[in-house]
């Protein structure tokens, strides 16, 4: 994985710096013969997006087990990276009102937690991941930072949102309902009402009642390790734990990214999806994808958009072209009457 030289990058790179057209440089690829085994169609990818239950159940199992090895392997202090940009790039975490709450999905070892936690001293963050080390890698970061009532303002909990989806305490099946009621939707979702085998909700739900949902859900860089035929049903259960009004904030993997050539065409496990040796998967995104996955879920778009930054590798003086899509959706407000 690549996060150290991405963190490299980005310290240095104005994050909305366009430094190259993102067309031109599909253009180029595109022609490119080298690159002709990304852009084929992927044989059997309907019947494996028809998969059993049972072999969902295996894949999600396996996925996390990667993602947990994966942190143990990264479990030095040196492999974190803080991501100092992301206030500048979503100011709202920075200007929202007092005693704002905020999910971090898939935190990983806190590097999008620790900058949102120091520069909002009135936000509390919930941070879950699939990955039990991961959490652990999180809390030790944090704790490491000493940031003000860090203990008060910052939980975890273990969950893989693409499959049991989050907690009833982060927003129980009624406020969930009303909330769709009031926007005159249907309430569809097929969750069972009863208690699921979560850890002890954290912070402020210390009585384990509803804390009635976040303002803000962060995705970012975790989308992109979720199947693509399980994305759906993940950002289904973004948009219901948000307040209405509330944002999902979203970075990630974009299309032709130089992470995405890198791969071999026997680390394609989809269209545009990859797996790496280790087991952890990534997705590539184009705008169109994110936005049909987004708004088809019922979200509004705010912004989205390719940030291309370019940079020279000091070690060898190779140019690195990478690509990550910035979006801002909102969970539309609550129109009464
Ligand atoms: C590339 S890391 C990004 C971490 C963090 N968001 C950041 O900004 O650095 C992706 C994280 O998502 C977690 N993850 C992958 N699939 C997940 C799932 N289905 N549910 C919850 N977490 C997941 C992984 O364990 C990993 O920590």
């Amino acid at each position: 994985m690549d996060s150290r030289e991405e963190g490299q990058i980005m310290a240095a790179a104005n994050y909305y710096s366009k430094d190259f057209e993102w067309d031109q440089l599909r253009q180029e690829i595109e022609k490119d013969s080298c690159f002709a085994h990304h852009l084929l169609p992927f044989p059997n990818q309907n019947t494996q997006n028809q998969e059993t239950h049972l072999s969902s159940l295996c894949s999600q199992q396996e996925d996390s087990e990667a993602w947990n090895k994966f942190h143990t392997r990264h479990s030095t202090g040196k492999f974190f990276k803080e991501r100092r940009y992301l206030l500048k790039e979503f100011p709202e975490l920075a200007s929202c009102k007092e005693c704002s709450t905020v999910l971090e999905v898939g935190c990983g070892n806190g590097s999008t937690a620790l900058p949102i936690l120091r520069g909002n001293t009135s936000i509390s963050l919930y941070a879950c991941d699939c990955s039990k080390e991961a959490l652990e890698r999180a809390k030790e970061n944090i704790e490491a930072a000493n940031i003000n009532l860090a203990k008060e303002r910052f939980s975890t909990f273990q969950c893989d949102f693409s499959a049991s989806g989050f907690p009833n305490w982060l927003i129980c099946t009624s406020c969930r309902e009303s909330f769709f009621q009031k926007q005159n939707m249907c309430f569809t979702d097929a969750r069972s009402c009863s208690k699921q085998d979560f850890p002890d909700p954290p912070i402020s739900a210390k009585n384990n009642s509803c804390i009635g949902g976040v303002d803000f859900v962060t995705l970012i860089f975790t989308l992109s390790a979720v199947p693509l035929h399980r994305m759906s049903r993940a950002i289904t259960e973004c948009f219901s734990v948000l307040k209405p009004g509330g944002l999902l904030l979203f970075r990630d993997y974009g299309l032709y990214d130089m992470t995405m050539l890198r791969f071999e065409p026997e680390q394609r496990v989809g269209y545009r999806e990859y797996m790496r040796s280790d087991g952890t998967r990534s997705y590539f995104f184009c705008l169109d994808n994110v936005r049909d996955l987004f708004c088809g879920t019922g979200f509004s778009e705010l912004e989205l958009e390719y940030c291309c930054v370019q940079s020279v590798n000091r070690r060898n003086g190779k140019i690195m072209r990478r690509v990550w899509i910035h979006g801002k959706f909102q969970k539309p407000h609550v129109h009464l009457g």
